[in-house]
């Protein structure tokens, strides 16, 4: 079988110095790629900023570049795109791959800056029958999969609610809530409600994200999914842990709150003990996270089958995020589907309804 074509939409500045004004995901991305050895080759990338387009370029040693990504989704015939741009930037660019014959398009997250755009992207992607993927990498950790397992299990009884405490609900809550559809198997939101404080600016990748949340959830099966993000101690005490799942009879946490703490421990149905459970050296991050993606939605597009980043699944967390700040804007309780296109939490700054000072 000839090797995949693949192209990059976005090759990102500072890789050996990341922060939340550039991760370079980019250079996350390719060595997934180039570990799956002549199943794939990088053969075009494109960026707006010609440095970092060659400085992408000579590492991986891509053959050609592009200041523009439509000329070389014209001239590339590309069967995968690595979507690696900023959240406002990812629906056309996913759009436009879809519409010029890409067979599968891996973006980061979040989906999209909108509720309407990340609908958009994933209707055009399946009009077009393109395998459309996100990065929520956490799914492919063995904290997170062997924390399934124990629940899976019954280790800790029935599943009841889940948790996380964290930055923000938007740009980093997206992988958390997309664990929770992880751990619940999938099953659909029916409500959520929230409040937020956003009285300092923070944009993250260029996007608003509240300063502090507090937000609940139910699916349909019952379980509720909450959260308290934030700079402070709110999540961290209440919470307890990066992720929780509390069950009838036990509860499991990944990314306990203390120094000292395993990645990840439980107390079992029968005792009052926390057990710490090995994973390996593998954190909330990695390694090997990223390149597992890869792999798997390479092998989905050969097979024909749904990998577990597709977009039906951050749908399902993309719809909860939003419908949190919908929760906020209409100072009520969102019931699903959540019949909004935009994101509230943007456009309540755009109306001046939220006004948060310069930092
Ligand atoms: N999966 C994760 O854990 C994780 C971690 C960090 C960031 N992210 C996400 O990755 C995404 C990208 O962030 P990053 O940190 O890689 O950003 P970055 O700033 O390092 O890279 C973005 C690149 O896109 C280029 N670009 C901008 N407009 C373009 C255009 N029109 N055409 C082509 N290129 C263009 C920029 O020049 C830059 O090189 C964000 O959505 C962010 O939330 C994900």
């Amino acid at each position: 079988m000839a090797a995949f074509r693949v192209g990059f939409i976005g090759t990102g500045k500072n890789p050996d110095k990341p922060s939340r004004m550039g991760y370079a995901m980019a250079y996350r991305h390719a060595p997934g790629y180039q570990a799956l050895g002549d199943r794939c080759e990088i053969v075009a990338c494109a960026d707006i900023v010609q440095d970092h387009a060659d400085a992408f370029a000579k590492r991986f040693d891509v053959p050609r570049t592009y200041l523009d990504y439509s000329e070389m989704l014209a001239k590339e015939d590309l069967d995968i795109v690595s979507v690696c741009t900023w959240m406002h930037l990812h629906e056309q660019m996913v759009v436009d791959c879809a519409q010029a014959g890409v067979r599968a398009v891996h973006c980061e997250k979040p989906m999209a800056l909108t509720w309407g755009g990340a609908k958009r992207m994933a209707r055009v992607c399946e009009e077009n029958g393109v395998q459309l993927t996100f990065n929520h990498m956490r799914r492919f950790g063995k904290p997170y999969r062997t924390a399934k397992a124990l629940l899976d299990a019954g280790e800790i009884g029935d599943l009841v609610r889940m948790g996380f405490g964290d930055g923000n609900l938007y740009d980093s809550g997206t992988h958390h809530v997309d664990m929770c559809g992880y751990f619940n198997d999938q099953t659909p939101a029916e409500w959520a409600i929230a409040q937020i404080d956003y009285s300092t600016e923070s944009l993250v990748f260029g996007s608003h994200n509240e300063n502090v949340s507090f937000a609940l959830w139910k699916y349909e099966n019952g379980v509720y999914g909450e959260c308290i993000t934030g700079p402070g101690t709110a999540g961290k005490d209440l919470i307890g842990a990066y992720d929780r799942l509390v069950g009838t009879d036990g509860v499991i946490e990944v990314g306990p709150y203390g120094k000292g703490m395993p990645i990840l421990r439980i107390k079992r149905k029968g005792s009052t003990e926390w057990e710490s459970v090995d994973c390996e050296g593998e954190n909330c991050h990695g390694p090997g996270y990223h390149e597992r993606v890869i792999a798997q939605l390479v092998q989905c597009l050969q097979d024909g089958t749904a990998p577990e980043t597709c977009a039906a699944n951050a749908l399902q967390s993309a719809e909860i995020m939003f419908a949190c700040y919908e929760s906020v804007r209409r100072r009520a309780l969102i019931r699903m589907p959540l019949d909004i296109e935009d994101n509230p939490l943007e456009e309540m700054v755009a109306s001046g309804a939220l006004n948060p000072a310069r930092p």
